[in-house]
């Protein structure tokens, strides 16, 4: 779809989840309209979760919306980055929304990226036995992945987001305003889930996102909000067909086992989620290669995109072993089997185990 056709006007995309069905809604000036929270149910209080980074751009304005809504707004503010996505910084938003006198009604908004909105998600989840929330993603990852789609959770040191919860936001507001402000490296980041929608899904997404990808990177409104509305068209698919992840949820995970290994791997925060991803579906595509699975032609296709996206497609010096080790602790592992996200063709994806010295080979050319 050329970007030019796009329109202005806000854009919903649904997802059907039965009782849990919410709205995504993408547009700019979102976090100003009231229409845009049309769907949060009746609560005197809301609470708005945001952090260190987030808060002083974009709290104030969401507040000023939301007091049309609730009588009273406060606002949580946790320190910003990967490294407290932990139980502690979680612990922080349940003391406060103890102090505060939260109750069952109360709403939580999570503002900010998919930090913040993994966590408040799980924090809604558990507190009080859940408490709706509402997702208010300012980051490009958050809003094409990360924001839709129920996982909510926090990292462990051995694993990333192993503890947490399947837990639905009563809806998405996906204000591409808020894009502006974002750094070039997270911009970046959020490109990788971008990318990743094309080899698991639409190879026609894959061709758009190789043709408009300098319009990305220059943060081109209308290319912008093309690329997040086919991401969340695609992932409310997917979600909807297998909301708790049985089977099909999975190749949302492209790239993500050898991705959560590099983040674990190297200390959370070191290198971004997205950067991790991106490599990850890198390796991913070459393993697909290697079985026989995909083109060799189409395999160094996606490894030109993620590069030309400015993102790493080589992976640290952890060591084969520590890989193996890092990835047997992937959800997807069964009985201590890893279970690869592979691609048998540009917009299909498939789960499939990986021989040990198939994955050493590939380790050992691709890491380090
Ligand atoms: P992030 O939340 O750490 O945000 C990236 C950085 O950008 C942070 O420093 C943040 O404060 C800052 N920031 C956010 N919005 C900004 C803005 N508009 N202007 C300026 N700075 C801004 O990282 P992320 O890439 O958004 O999310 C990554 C996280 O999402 C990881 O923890 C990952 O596991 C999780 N994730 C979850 C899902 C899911 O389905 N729940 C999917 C993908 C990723
Ligand atoms: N980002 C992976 C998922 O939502 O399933």
């Amino acid at each position: 779809m050329p970007v030019s056709s796009v329109s202005s006007a806000p854009e919903t995309v649904s997802i059907s989840l039965g009782e849990r069905s919410y709205p995504i809604r993408i547009g700019s000036g979102l976090l100003c309209s009231p229409d845009s929270f049309a769907d949060v149910p009746q609560a005197s209080l809301a609470v708005i979760v945001s952090n260190t980074t987030v808060a002083p751009l974009y709290a104030q304005a969401l507040r000023e919306t939301l007091l049309g809504q609730h009588r009273q707004v406060e606002l949580i503010t946790l320190p910003d980055g990967e490294s407290h996505k932990d139980w502690i910084t979680l612990n922080l938003i349940f003391d406060d929304l103890l102090a505060r006198g939260a109750d069952r009604k109360t709403v939580l908004y999570a503002l900010g990226g998919g930090v913040v909105g993994d966590m408040t998600g799980f924090a809604a989840a558990s507190y009080m036995r859940g408490v709706p929330f509402v997702q208010v993603p300012t980051t490009l990852l958050a809003q094409v992945d990360s924001s839709v789609g129920g996982k909510t959770g926090i990292n462990h040191p051995r694993g990333k987001n192993m503890i947490g919860a399947f837990y639905q936001p009563v809806c998405v507001v996906a204000d591409l305003d808020t894009l502006s402000s974002l750094p070039a490296r997270e911009l970046r980041a959020g490109l990788a889930e971008v990318i990743k929608y094309g080899p698991i899904a639409d190879a026609d997404f894959l061709d758009w996102i190789d043709t408009h990808l300098d319009e990305l990177l220059a943060r081109d409104a209308a290319a912008l909000r093309y690329a997040v509305r086919r991401c969340c068209e695609i992932k409310a698919s997917v979600v909807g067909q297998d909301e708790r992840e049985a089977g099909l949820r999975a190749i949302l995970n492209f790239g993500h086992t050898f991705g959560h290994a590099i983040e674990a791997g190297l200390g959370y925060g070191n290198w971004l989620h997205g950067e991790a991803v991106g490599c990850g579906m890198a390796i991913a595509a070459d393993v697909s290669a290697r079985l026989g699975l995909l083109a060799e032609n189409a395999a160094a296709r996606l490894t030109g995109l993620i590069e030309r996206a400015g993102l790493p497609v080589r992976g640290p010096a952890l060591g084969a072993e520590r890989y193996l080790q890092l990835m047997r602790l992937d959800k997807k592992a069964e009985a201590g089997e890893i279970k690869f996200v592979l691609l048998d063709a540009i917009g299909h994806a498939v789960l499939r185990g990986v021989p040990d010295d198939v994955l050493r080979r590939v380790l050992a050319s691709r890491c380090g």
